[in-house]
């Protein structure tokens, strides 16, 4: 077993192929033990500081579930608790380094991804990336262990990553952990998104470098339907335009008038459709981070179809992290 105790998961590149794998191995442990009712009290009196810039459903709420479920406690640290975002501002690493004497480790989603890297560096707790702008591994831990639960390894899937239409877009943080995923778990990702959407190119080629020995491999196209042809899974998901969100977080968020026009135009040709589903295989199932747009997205028709695992997924959430902060915090061995 690999071992992860006091090691910061900011991306997916922080894990060796090894260590994910293990990481996934001990999620599928703890989600049978939760299963048939063992304890698993890994993280007794040890507390996680959940640090949220933006609200989150299933990320905040799957955190502060694994830590009570691992004998442990998560505190809440918004910007009322901490001297963040206050007239008297107090300076970002003397924050961390006062919670890092009190906790054992933080959970920290980050509007921007420079703050999460200064709190990583400076804090000597393990740190875990519950989201920022450039990636979202915890995401990709449970988007993985889904695929694998469905279907087994996953050296022989193919995996549909489509962009769908929303009137606001998150940055392509959950694109880039599933590029790295791929790399390391070996699997074809074939990313599906309109011109000038296309996911960090940089990121894509160290992807790329892992995929050269793991036996996967990473394509970005401009159709459904190259994408979905013998699709095994189809996972829908929406993201600025890098040009726009280069522009800066105001635009970004909410709505930079040329993005927006632009981006109308591509309203009935991305959204995914029972039609578009029908193209990969027949038993392809689909995915969805959430929160959705649904409809124009996703159709309704195909989120309530067997088809769809979507809640599997999110419930995945709760044991991937669990798995990661029993490693990392060092209840794990
Ligand atoms: N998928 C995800 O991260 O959801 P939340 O934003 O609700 O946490």
């Amino acid at each position: 077993m690999a071992n992860l105790k006091g090691r910061d998961l900011k991306g997916i590149a922080d894990f060796s192929r090894e260590e994910i794998q293990n990481t996934l191995e001990v999620s599928g442990l703890l989600k049978r033990e939760l299963e048939i009712g063992r304890a698993h009290r890994l993280l007794e009196g040890k507390s996680l500081g959940g640090i949220f810039e933006t609200p989150s459903t299933r990320t905040s709420i799957s955190f502060e579930t694994a830590m009570t479920q691992l004998g442990g406690h998560m505190l809440w640290l918004d910007e009322h608790r901490l001297w963040v975002g206050a007239a008297e501002e107090e300076d970002w690493p003397d924050t961390i380094k006062t919670i890092d004497r009190y906790l054992d480790g933080i959970a920290y989603r980050a509007i921007r991804r420079e703050r999460l890297d200064l709190a990583a560096q400076v804090a000597r707790i393990p740190l875990i990336n519950a989201s920022c702008p450039v990636e979202h591994p915890c995401q990709a831990f449970a988007d993985a262990m889904t695929m694998i639960e469905k279907k087994g390894p996953l050296q022989k899937a193919k995996v549909a990553f489509l962009w769908g239409w929303r009137t606001a877009n998150p940055p392509a943080g959950l694109t880039n952990s599933t590029m790295l995923m791929a790399g390391k778990l070996g699997f074809e990702l074939v990313i599906a998104c309109p011109p000038g959407f296309e996911p960090d190119l940089s990121i894509k080629a160290e992807a790329d470098r892992e995929a050269s020995s793991s036996g996967g491999s990473i394509k970005i196209v401009h159709s459904y339907e190259e994408a979905v042809k013998g699709a095994d899974f189809i996972n829908v998901y929406s993201w600025v335009s890098p040009a726009v969100f280069a522009k800066g977080l105001e635009t970004h968020f909410k709505g930079d008038p040329e993005f927006q026009a632009a981006k109308a135009k591509l309203k009935n040709d991305w959204c995914v459709t029972k039609k578009v589903v029908g193209q990969a295989k027949k038993d392809a199932l689909v995915m969805h981070c959430m929160p959705i747009s649904r409809n124009t997205e996703v159709t309704d028709e195909v989120l309530n179809s067997p088809a769809s695992i979507i809640f599997d997924e999110a419930e995945n959430r709760l044991h991937t992290e669990k798995a990661i902060l029993a490693l990392t915090m060092g209840g794990y061995r």
